[in-house]
């Protein structure tokens, strides 16, 4: 990587993103005051349950207050049985394009019937390890405990310790090729992937209906039954974390310890089911009968993410496929396909998301991942590639992996990731001695 790009430029437009897509007012929803940073004003203008923990984590570099706020407004849609859902649609007026654009279930007007990967946990860690705000831990952490809780209690009915989804959006991976087997888009030519996608998700609602008021029945219709390396990892991280935040919030160590027990045990689950010992890597389990899906996309890494993970899978992950430039160390990493998959897309032609380009948020977690791993200097090349190609594409939704090219939607919040990146490289940009050292500082668990 030859490119000289401006690092202070990149922080700057980042900054901008999180001011200008601050969504504040009051809700019809029970006038409920609203104050978060969404996606994308022009395509997605609601709240994301991954998207605002993701914007937390940024934010941390902007004002750990704004950081807190976007935790507690997305607390705002918590249920009192723990399920907290995908999309908070705060804004009424923007309901009805919402309705004919997304393939979207509600629970109610106002939000989603779904769920997605709880990064809330993480979101909550990096704020308090931040800010030592004792107060907001106590505030926010019992809803976080809940939601993990629910996880356990609903979504992981055969009690193999890894959680469920029951729709492919509920990873926040919508539209990858690995669940082409259940969604009827197998061989798709590109230009079909978009419709047929609609017609899979159209089936799966109409045979849920009848079931909705009873969410443990979904999975048991096995339609779309799909232990998700990825939702699992950041599952586990989540229950570590948790785990670490009970002790600081002084809660009963036998609480601590059950989170913390019940990290170990997904991720032994994660090695003794899902890992591929033949090929070196993590594969996703669907169905009853806990097929393997066999398609290379980055999720089949994520476990690197996991601190605890074995050694020798840690190895061949990073040197056998992460470095692997036939696969996923393209010029501008880490695709969410591998290059050698044949629904590798990487100039976006089947116009829907996660079928090959790249994402900031994965190269985030993936840098931390390395970092705690001990893979110093390639999480530093990965940061210095992901802001080379945020200089070059702009803060887009996801980016080509052979060119940077920009793709989907513009001014896209968590693309703002950058800044956490930038602020644990320690490249400037006018961070405080506090900021990086928050950054830098690991966390005892
Ligand atoms: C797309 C992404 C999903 C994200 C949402 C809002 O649907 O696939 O992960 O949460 O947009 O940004």
């Amino acid at each position: 990587m030859t490119t000289e790009i401006d690092v202070s430029k990149v922080a700057s437009d980042a900054r901008r993103v999180l001011g200008g897509n601050r969504q504040h007012g009051v809700s019809e929803w029970g006038g409920r005051e609203y104050d978060f940073v969404c996606p994308s004003p022009g395509s997605y203008p609601f709240q994301w349950l991954w998207d605002s923990c993701f914007h937390a984590i940024a934010l941390l570099t902007v004002d750990p207050e704004l950081a807190k706020q976007e935790i507690r407004c997305m607390l705002q849609g918590a249920q009192p049985d723990g399920f907290i859902p995908h999309m908070l649609l705060w804004q009424k007026e923007h309901h009805p394009a919402a309705l004919t654009e997304y393939s979207i279930v509600l629970a109610s007007q106002y939000y989603t019937a779904t769920v997605q990967p709880p990064v809330i946990a993480r979101a909550i860690w990096r704020v308090y390890q931040a800010t030592k705000d004792r107060d907001f831990l106590l505030e926010v952490l019992p809803a976080a405990m809940r939601f993990f809780r629910w996880l356990k209690a609903y979504r992981d009915p055969d009690d193999d310790q890894l959680i469920a989804i029951i729709q492919p959006d509920e990873s926040g991976l919508d539209a990858s090729p690995k669940y082409d087997v259940l969604m009827g888009l197998a061989d798709a030519p590109p230009e079909q992937v978009l419709t047929r996608l609609r017609d899979g998700m159209q089936r799966l609602f109409s045979a849920y209906k009848a079931h909705r008021e009873d969410p443990a029945r979904l999975l048991a219709l096995d339609l779309f039954n799909w232990e998700d390396v990825m939702v699992n990892t950041i599952y586990a991280d989540g229950l570590q974390l948790l785990g670490g935040l009970c002790r600081e919030a002084g809660y009963p160590s036998t609480e601590a310890a059950e989170f913390e027990r019940r990290a170990r045990r997904v991720l032994s689950a994660l090695e003794e089911k899902c890992w591929d010992e033949r090929s070196g890597v993590f594969w996703d389990l669907h169905g009853y009968e806990e097929q393997r899906a066999h398609t290379l996309t980055f999720t089949s890494l994520f476990p690197l993410v996991l601190d605890s993970l074995d050694r020798h899978m840690v190895w061949r992950l990073v040197e056998e496929h992460l470095l692997n430039e036939r696969e996923f160390w393209l010029p501008y990493p880490v695709p969410s396909v591998a290059a050698s998959e044949p629904s590798f897309d990487p100039a976006y032609r089947a116009n829907v998301t996660w079928r090959g380009p790249s994402w900031v948020n994965v190269n985030y977690y993936l840098y931390w991942g390395l970092r705690a791993h001990g893979y110093r200097d390639v999480a530093s090349e990965l940061a210095k590639r992901t802001v080379q190609m945020v200089g070059t594409g702009g803060m887009r939704e996801f980016f080509n992996p052979y060119t940077a090219a920009g793709q989907g939607a513009r001014d896209f919040g968590w693309t703002a990731l950058v800044l956490d990146l930038i602020h644990a490289e320690t490249w400037g940009c006018g961070c405080t001695h506090e900021e990086k050292s928050a950054h830098l500082e690991p966390f005892t668990r």
